[in-house]
């Protein structure tokens, strides 16, 4: 079976993005692929974490995955920080990587042009932890929202230099990104990805927005006074809206735009308003339930990390014999 990794940081409350552009794009593949899905709370310290808020999303992103459908008998659950060599790893690759790809990386040079105050080593070697994440379980396929492609770059990178330096050891790993919902976009900003970190809260939806929070954000979001429902790039705002409606009821984009052909915007997202809540309705449902069951929560984890560290460890000791360590 081909092996399938990826992740979520529980760094802040989840959003329509990181649903429809990555979760929920995972649990169709949980049949035809040995999956791995991650809670990457390593990844997530690198900007400043309040510990008992942090300890709370893991398991809030632990509870959300399987409210999406993630079914934990078919993959592989797990917290990043329970499984050791992922750190391991990062370290022996952060000696294999070079400045020049890290300073190359948008999301970090995104942050040094807005000038954050907490600018630290992490924040620049966080796509090395990424690699060695994928990595080390000679993952193939890494479905994530079209923003994560260039750190996946750098795993493909990372792979062939380490097998070119010692030999055939890691898998190359393909990013999945698909073609619809990648790029879920800000509804008061579409030309921005939805981010939690937006300043305006209206740009974004989060999975646990009730019903009425999110008919007021579709109802205010950014469109245009061209008045048609049409998937144009002159439309940024209408487009992300087909998209978010598309990618959750499974439509077609041309016919949603039939079906709205002769009606105006006011419906269109009155409509969209209800599909997303329907659409999240059981996700929400089935979230609380999990949040109240805390023991099942956690057997799930630990026999993800169970699971996961065996392939972990083997790749690891490859790794160090390579590189010339001596086995305990
Ligand atoms: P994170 O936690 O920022 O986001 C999780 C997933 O959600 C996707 N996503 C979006 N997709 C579409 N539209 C959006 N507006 C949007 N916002 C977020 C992201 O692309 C991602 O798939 N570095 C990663 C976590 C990570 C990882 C990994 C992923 C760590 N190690 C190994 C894959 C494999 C991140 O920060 O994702």
């Amino acid at each position: 079976k081909k092996v399938i990794f990826s992740g979520v940081q529980p760094s802040g409350d989840l959003t329509l993005g990181n649903y429809l552009g990555a979760i929920k794009n995972w649990v169709k593949l949980q049949d035809e692929y040995e999956c791995y899905y991650c809670v990457v709370n390593l990844h997530s310290i690198t900007v400043p974490q309040e510990p008992k808020d942090l300890r709370r999303r893991t398991l809030e992103v632990i509870a959300l995955y399987m409210a999406a459908g993630i079914d934990p008998e078919k993959s592989t659950i797990f917290i990043q920080s329970h499984v050791p060599q992922h750190v391991e790893l990062s370290w022996v690759l952060n000696t294999m990587t070079y400045l020049g790809e890290l300073n190359r990386m948008t999301q970090f040079k995104d942050k040094i042009q807005k000038n954050e105050k907490n600018l630290n080593a992490g924040l620049f070697t966080y796509p090395v932890l990424m690699a060695a994440d994928i990595l080390l379980y000679q993952t193939d396929l890494v479905p994530v929202g079209d923003d994560q492609k260039q750190h996946l770059e750098l795993a493909r990178d990372l792979a062939p230099r380490f097998n070119n330096r010692y030999s055939e050891t890691f898998k190359i790993p393909e990013p999945m990104i698909s073609k619809v919902g990648a790029r879920i976009m800000d509804l008061q900003d579409p030309t921005v990805k939805m981010s939690k970190s937006a300043e305006n809260e209206n740009g974004y939806i989060l999975l646990k927005d009730d019903p009425d929070t999110i008919r007021r954000k579709i109802k205010r979001s950014v469109t245009d006074s061209l008045n048609r429902v049409n998937y144009s790039d002159e439309q940024p705002g209408i487009k992300n809206l087909l998209t978010i409606y598309s990618k959750i009821t499974g439509e077609k984009i041309e016919a949603i735009e039939a079906k709205y052909k002769d009606k105006g915007y006011k419906e269109f997202k009155a409509d969209t308003a209800e599909v997303i809540i329907e659409g999240l309705r059981p996700i929400r449902e089935k979230y609380l339930q999990y949040m109240n069951d805390k023991k099942y929560l956690e057997k799930v984890y630990k026999d993800g990390a169970d699971k996961a560290e065996k392939t972990a460890r083997k790749t690891l000791r490859k790794v160090y014999k390579k590189t010339g360590f001596i086995p305990r």
